[in-house]
């Protein structure tokens, strides 16, 4: 099983877009599972389904399975651990660990191909867990000045986070979201990207599709939809460009 973690510290830089696509078109080429790892449950909506009040991912930190949290098929080949709506992570004092004790003690890599990790937009506990059973993480940016400053810390909480536990670095890939060639911002801003991270690392960018807004509202992804889009081009392309990184 490989695992894909989507993460960056800004908020609204498209993790969550990206974490429900990605999962949605790897199910076409074997089974995954979609962890919410977000409270805002967005993901969960995403692929149809809301976040729990009673049971979802966050509920191994507080003594639960990981395999008890999920509800499959949510599409084909696609099961979901949705996010426990009102877990509080600063009501626990240690939280070291959980995610890869349970990855190992249920042997979740043998049910899955794929398992993609939606995160929230902050640096604490829940982040830390799943930067710790990462094979690969994507950072979406959106290219503007903020957006290349937040890439930089995501890459330092990579470094961090494999040095703490011990490991090795995860493969680390930037993709550029909401893109507009057009924009001399834009452009500038994936130029200092690429000088500063290497161009090795970046991903083709995203570009803007409202579609991409809309599929929220229907719970399934455009990666899905029948009807070739912008939206669904762009990140078609980024599952192989990332297959081949894995
Ligand atoms: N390529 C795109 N084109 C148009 N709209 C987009 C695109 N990508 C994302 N969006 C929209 O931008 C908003 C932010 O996206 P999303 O929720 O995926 O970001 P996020 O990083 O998960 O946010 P948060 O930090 O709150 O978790 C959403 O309304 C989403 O529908
Ligand atoms: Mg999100």
């Amino acid at each position: 099983m490989k695992t894909i973690v989507i993460s960056n510290r800004k908020g609204g830089s498209a993790k969550t877009t990206t974490a429900v696509n990605i999962a949605s078109g790897l199910a076409k080429k074997g089974s995954v599972l979609l962890l919410d790892l977000d409270t805002q449950g967005h993901a969960s909506i995403g692929v149809g389904c809301e976040p729990s009040e009673e049971l979802g991912v966050h509920s191994i930190f507080e003594g639960k399975t990981l395999s008890e949290t999920f509800i499959p098929s949510v599409h084909d080949n696609l099961t979901l651990s949705p996010a426990l709506a009102l877990f509080d992570v600063y009501e626990y004092s240690d939280l070291r660990g959980v995610l890869k004790s349970r990855f190992k003690r249920e042997q979740i890599a043998d049910f899955f191909d794929y398992c993609v990790i939606d995160t929230p937009p902050t640096f604490d506990a829940i982040l830390k867990n799943s930067l710790e059973v990462a094979d690969a993480v994507v950072v979406p940016f959106v290219p503007h000045h903020l957006g290349v400053v937040a890439v930089g810390q995501m890459m330092r909480a990579v470094y961090q986070s494999a040095k703490d536990v011990g490991r090795e670095l995860a493969d680390v890939s930037i993709l550029p979201v909401m893109y507009n060639p057009h924009i001399v911002e834009h452009r500038e801003s994936l130029a200092k990207v690429k000088t500063s991270f290497g161009e090795e690392k970046l991903l083709s960018p995203i570009g803007v599709d409202i579609k991409l807004a809309q599929q929220f509202e229907s719970g399934s992804p455009i990666i899905l939809d029948e009807k070739r889009s912008k939206g669904m081009k762009d990140y078609k392309r980024c599952i192989e460009e990332l297959l081949k990184r894995l």
